[in-house]
C-alpha cells in the first residue's frame, strides 16, 4: 500500500479562554484519526494553532492591563499544556498572530483583489463614541423593539425570538462602555462570494462533505449569497490590510489561513514541502475537523477564497456535533462547563478518550456525556474486560514460567478470529465510526474473556502451576490482550505504552496485528488502569461550580478583580516592577472570628486582628473571602494568615471588604489559606 500524504487540522481555539471538554471532543476525534493514519504507515501531519485575533481578545487583554500579545502568549502555553496532557499530539501548534500568517494572509488577499474578488463600499454601523470603536451586534444591548423586554442583544431578542437590526433597539447601549452608540459610516472590504456559487455547488457535492452538511449548504447556495465583509476598522487586534491603513482583516479571514501558517512554520523546520500540500492538483490530502457551528466559514468562504487565490481546496471537511453533559448544553452554573484542566485534576484523560470514542459516529449529532454512564462504561469495558484479560493471565506466566510465553498456543483459532477483524476495525476508524470500531473490539474482548472463563487457568494453576497447558492458555490470553491493545492504540496511547512495557515489545504498529507473541519473555504485570471513582467525578463538577460561583460572587460592585485562590488560573501574570510589588502591604493577621454569610454560596466573613497601631489601638478588619467550600468557619478561628492590608475597601454584594486574605489551590475543597509560621505576630509586615 502506497503511504498517503495527509495534512489534518482541528479548529483553532480562541486565545482568550481555557480549553474545555467541548474543544477536547474535537481534538480527541481528530487525534484518534491521525494516530490511526500514522500507525497504518501513512505520512500524516496534524497542525493546529490559537486563533489570536479579534475584538474580544483585544478587550480581554485591556481588562487585564496587558497587551494582546502578552495575553495570547500566556494562553498559548496553557492551551498546549492542556492538549498535551490529554495526549493530543500535534505536529505543530502555532498562533495566527505570526509572521507566516501575516504574509500568507496578505498574499491571499492580494490574489483575491487582483482577481477582482474584492469590492469596497461604505456602510453604516453603530459606533461607541467613548471607546471610539465600531460595535459588533453582540456588544450592543437595549430594549426589544417588538416585545419591549429590556437588556436584549443587538440582533435578536431572547424573550420573543424576533430578529432585528441593532439600530432598531430602543435605548441602545454599548456593553463595553455603557455609552449610547451613534451611527457612523466607514468603508468596508467585501469578498465576492456570489461569484463562487457554481464552484461551491460542485465542490460541496463532490464527496467532500457529509450528506447532512451538503444538504444544508444546498439550501444556502439556492438562496441569495451575500458578499462577505472581510474588513474591520481600527482599533482591532489583527493584521492591517495591505494598502489600507486603519483597516484590518476580520478574524475569520486569517483564522483558516492560520492552518496554512502553522503548517508553513512546520515545513520551515522539517523536510516537508509547503507547495506539495497547497498547490492545485497536489497528490496530498487535506482534512479539516470542525464543529457544526462553523460550517459556513469552512465550506463556503474558505474553499472560495482558496480557489480565487489559485490554491487547492480541502479533500474533506469533517463536521461533528456539540458535546452535551447529562443531556443538556454544558452549563457553568450546573458545573458541567468543564475545563480540561479541571477534569485533569480528578480524572485520567484516557477515560474521556475512551468514552468519547465509544460514542462517536461520523454524523453531526450532539454527543451526550452522561456522567454515570461515563464511569460505568469505562469501568466495565476497559477495567472489567480489556485489562482484566492481562491481569488474569500474567501472574501464572510470571510465577510458573519465569515470564516466558509458550511457543505454541492453546487456541490459535480465537486469535485468528481477532486478527481477521483488523480490516473492518480500520475501516470504521477511517470512516470516523469510532463507536462501531469500539463495539467490535469489545465483542472480541468478550470472546477472549469467555475463553479464559471456560479454561479456568486458576484451577489448573492450583494443581499444576508449571504445566504446558497452563502456559499455552495464558499465552493465548495475553496474545488476545496484545491484539486488543493494538486496536485500541489510537484511542488509548498511554495505556498501550504501558502495556508495551509489560509485554516487553517495541511500540505496536497496525501491521503487528498479523503477528503473535510466541516464546517471548514478558515483564511483571502492573495495573494499567484504575477504576473511575464516582466521587472524583462529583468533585470535578463541584470544583467547576465553585469556579463559576467565585467569578460571580467575587466581582465587586465596581471592579473585576478576583481572588486567585478560588479560581483555577494557570496563566502567569505579566511581570511588574519591584516598586509596584513594594506598594503591596502584606501583613500577618489573626482570625478572630469566621462566619457564614447569609445568601452567599462561596463567601465567609472573617474578622481579622492586625495587631495594634502605633498608638496602641487594636486594629481589626472585616474581609469577605471565597473559601467557604474548603473551611468550616469554626476551624479558622485563632489561625494566623496573610492579608493584603492596603487594598482599597471594596463594596461587595454582602458588605464592605477591607482587604484580602491569601489562599491557594484549584478550588472546591482544595483551597488552603496561607498560614505564616506560628512565631510571627499579627501586624508584622511580610517582606
Ligand atoms: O469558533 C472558533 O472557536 C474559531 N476560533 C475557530 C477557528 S477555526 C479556523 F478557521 F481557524
Ligand atoms: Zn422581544
Amino acid at each position: 500500500m502506497k503511504p498517503r500524504k495527509m495534512l489534518v487540522t482541528s479548529a483553532l481555539p480562541y486565545a482568550n479562554g481555557a480549553i474545555h471538554l467541548g474543544h477536547m471532543l474535537e481534538a480527541i476525534q481528530t487525534d484518534i484519526w491521525v494516530r490511526l493514519q500514522k500507525l497504518r504507515g501513512h505520512d500524516c501531519v496534524y497542525v493546529c494553532a490559537d486563533d489570536a485575533h479579534g475584538t474580544a481578545i483585544m478587550l480581554s487583554a485591556e481588562k487585564k492591563g496587558i497587551t494582546p500579545e502578552q495575553l495570547v502568549d500566556a494562553i498559548n502555553a496553557e492551551h498546549q499544556r492542556d492538549y498535551h496532557d490529554f495526549h493530543i499530539r500535534f505536529d505543530n501548534f502555532y498562533s495566527t498572530h505570526s509572521e507566516e500568517n501575516r504574509l500568507l494572509s496578505e498574499q491571499i488577499y492580494q490574489a483575491l483583489d487582483r482577481n477582482g474578488h474584492i469590492n469596497r463600499r461604505s456602510i453604516k454601523q453603530l459606533f461607541d463614541p467613548e471607546k471610539q470603536l465600531f460595535l459588533a451586534d453582540r456588544y450592543i444591548k437595549g430594549t426589544c423593539p417588538k416585545c419591549k423586554t429590556e437588556d436584549q442583544y443587538g440582533d435578536n431578542c431572547e424573550a420573543c425570538g424576533s430578529t432585528y437590526s441593532p439600530s432598531d433597539l430602543i435605548n441602545p447601549r454599548s456593553t463595553i462602555s455603557g455609552a449610547i452608540p451613534i451611527e457612523k459610516q466607514s468603508e468596508h472590504f467585501f469578498f465576492a462570494l456570489p461569484q463562487f456559487r457554481d464552484m461551491l455547488r460542485t465542490w460541496t457535492r463532490s464527496g467532500t462533505l457529509q450528506e447532512a452538511v451538503a444538504n444544508k449548504l444546498s439550501e444556502w447556495l439556492d438562496d441569495e449569497l451575500q458578499e462577505w465583509d472581510i474588513s474591520r476598522d481600527a482599533p482591532y487586534f489583527g493584521f492591517e490590510i495591505p494598502g489600507a491603513p486603519g483597516k484590518y482583516f476580520y478574524v475569520w479571514v486569517d483564522a483558516p489561513i492560520g492552518y496554512m501558517a502553522s503548517f508553513k512554520n512546520f515545513c520551515d523546520r522539517t523536510d516537508y514541502n509547503f507547495a506539495d500540500y497547497w498547490s492545485p492538483g497536489a497528490d496530498t490530502e487535506l482534512y479539516h475537523f470542525i464543529g457544526k457551528d462553523i460550517v459556513n466559514f469552512h465550506t463556503l468562504f474558505w474553499p472560495a477564497m482558496l480557489t480565487s487565490a489559485g490554491l487547492r481546496t480541502p479533500t474533506a471537511v469533517y463536521v461533528h456535533g456539540f458535546l452535551t453533559v447529562d443531556g443538556t448544553k454544558m452549563s457553568k452554573s450546573r458545573g458541567t462547563f468543564i475545563n480540561a484542566r479541571t477534569y485533569l485534576q480528578y480524572l485520567n484523560p484516557e477515560y474521556l478518550r475512551y468514552y468519547l470514542a465509544a460514542k462517536l459516529g461520523a454524523g453531526i449529532d450532539d454527543l451526550d456525556m452522561n456522567l454515570e454512564d461515563f464511569a460505568q462504561r469505562v469501568n466495565s469495558d476497559l477495567v472489567g474486560k480489556v485489562v482484566n484479560i492481562a491481569s488474569r493471565c500474567a501472574s501464572f506466566i510470571s510465577k510458573g514460567f519465569n515470564g516466558r510465553l509458550a511457543a505454541e498456543l492453546d487456541n490459535p483459532e480465537l486469535l485468528a478470529e481477532m486478527q481477521n477483524a483488523a480490516g473492518e476495525i480500520a475501516e470504521y476508524f477511517e470512516q470516523r465510526e469510532y463507536s462501531k470500531a469500539i463495539r467490535l473490539v469489545m465483542a472480541l474482548a468478550d470472546r477472549a474473556n469467555q475463553y479464559i472463563n471456560d479454561k479456568q487457568p486458576w484451577v489448573i494453576a492450583k494443581t499444576d502451576p508449571q504445566s504446558l497447558q497452563l502456559q499455552q492458555i495464558c499465552s493465548t490470553g495475553l496474545n488476545a490482550f496484545r491484539l486488543l491493545l493494538c486496536y485500541l492504540k489510537p484511542v488509548l496511547p498511554e495505556m498501550t505504552a504501558q502495556a508495551e512495557t509489560f509485554l516487553n515489545i517495541q511500540p505496536l504498529l497496525w501491521n503487528d496485528i498479523d503477528s503473535l507473541l510466541l516464546d517471548h519473555t514478558i515483564n511483571n504485570f502492573k495495573p494499567l488502569l484504575t477504576r473511575v471513582e464516582t466521587d472524583k467525578v462529583q468533585a470535578m463538577i463541584d470544583t467547576t461550580k465553585a469556579e463559576f460561583a467565585a467569578q460571580q460572587e467575587m466581582i465587586p460592585a465596581a471592579a473585576t478583580d478576583q481572588p486567585k485562590a478560588a479560581v483555577n488560573n494557570p496563566v502567569i501574570e505579566p511581570e511588574i516592577e519591584f516598586a509596584d510589588f513594594a506598594k503591596i502591604d502584606l501583613r500577618v493577621a489573626r482570625i478572630l472570628n469566621a462566619e457564614h454569610v447569609e445568601g452567599a454560596d462561596k463567601l465567609l466573613r472573617l474578622t481579622l486582628d492586625l495587631g495594634a497601631d502605633p498608638a496602641g489601638v487594636p486594629r481589626t478588619r472585616t474581609v469577605f473571602s471565597g473559601i467557604k467550600s474548603a473551611y468550616e468557619p469554626a476551624a479558622l478561628i485563632g489561625k494566623l494568615t496573610v492579608i493584603v492590608a492596603n487594598l482599597q475597601p471594596r463594596k461587595m454584594k454582602f458588605g464592605m471588604s477591607e482587604g484580602m486574605v491569601l489562599a491557594a489551590g484549584p478550588g472546591g475543597k482544595e483551597i488552603w489559606l496561607l498560614e505564616p509560621h506560628h512565631g510571627t505576630q499579627p501586624g508584622m509586615r511580610i517582606t
